[in-house]
């Protein structure tokens, strides 16, 4: 296989991951894509830092001996975290996700703007970096969303505790003023018709996958990676989850995604420290 033909490492701490993923697929349909969940060890965003970093490297690792091409850290947890250490590691290039603080200052019209992302995301020196730097242009209101990637990596986006748990966070935000919401974990945008049912059009909601898949887009020809290929490329999915019913809620996501293939099947890894 050349290099251009080989696939592109896409990891998430689990099933957040897919929303980038479809993205990708919307804007680049004739690569191909590994994509693993590290579902085995999510959440990332209650963990340490160290406990982050080790994991990343261990799937990035694991994507680069498969023959990655590319990595996508399609995890905001993992890129405040670790995609330092990462590209300080690896020669190839690699796109991160991070919260969506510009567009939202941009689509704000009340100059109020919710953050909702993970705790590991909220207390990395990178995401107080990225507020710091729009502060003077709008006021944030920040919120952990524990509990919600649990859920999701249960298969389940709507529910009664996934909705009250959206209710418990984002009435806040509401009563604070806030017309934008930035989903600041990949695993957020899942929830995204759950969000519009609860609370109608009362926030825009920021998420970065579109921004992703053309920052990927347009580093692949720059480094000379692009696939060559007409046909469409082969998405294989891959997870460290430990029991059938975790991996089947991947199944049941990446099946109702609007990029979704007919025929999804996981492959359990054990990837160690
Ligand atoms: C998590 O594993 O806690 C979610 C990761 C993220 O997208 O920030």
């Amino acid at each position: 296989m050349t290099t251009q033909d080989a696939p592109i490492g896409v990891f998430d701490s689990g099933l957040g991951g897919l929303s980038v993923l479809d993205a990708m697929r919307a804007l680049l349909p004739r690569e191909s894509v590994l994509y693993i969940a590290d579902s085995g060890y999510a959440p990332y965003g209650e963990k340490t830092d160290a406990f982050i970093q080790q994991r990343s490297k261990a799937i990035a690792d694991w994507l680069v001996e498969r023959g990655a091409k590319m990595l996508v850290v399609a995890c905001n947890t993992a890129t405040t975290h670790a995609i330092r250490h990462l590209r300080s590691t690896f020669s190839m290039p690699i796109v991160g996700v991070e919260p969506g603080i510009k567009p939202a200052t941009l689509a704000t019209s009340t100059g109020i703007v919710g953050v909702l992302a993970t705790a590991a995301t909220l207390r990395s020196e990178r995401f107080k970096m990225l507020l710091a730097e729009h502060e003077a242009r709008c006021r944030f209101v920040c919120q952990a969303g524990h509990g919600l990637v649990e859920e999701i990596e249960r298969g389940h986006l709507q529910g009664a505790l996934v909705e009250d748990l959206l209710v418990r966070y984002l009435t806040p935000m509401a009563n604070a003023g806030a017309d934008t919401v930035i989903l600041g974990s990949t695993h957020f945008p899942l929830l995204a018709p759950t969000i519009r049912r609860l609370f109608g059009d009362r926030f825009t909601l920021i998420e970065t996958g579109s921004a992703i898949a053309r920052r990927v887009q347009a580093l692949l020809p720059e480094h000379g990676l692009a696939a060559r290929g007409l046909s469409p490329g082969r998405i294989e999915y891959f997870s460290t989850a430990r029991t059938h019913d975790q991996r089947q809620a991947l199944v049941a996501i990446a099946k109702q995604l609007p990029m979704s293939d007919l025929r999804v099947t996981v492959s359990g890894v054990e990837i160690g420290h």
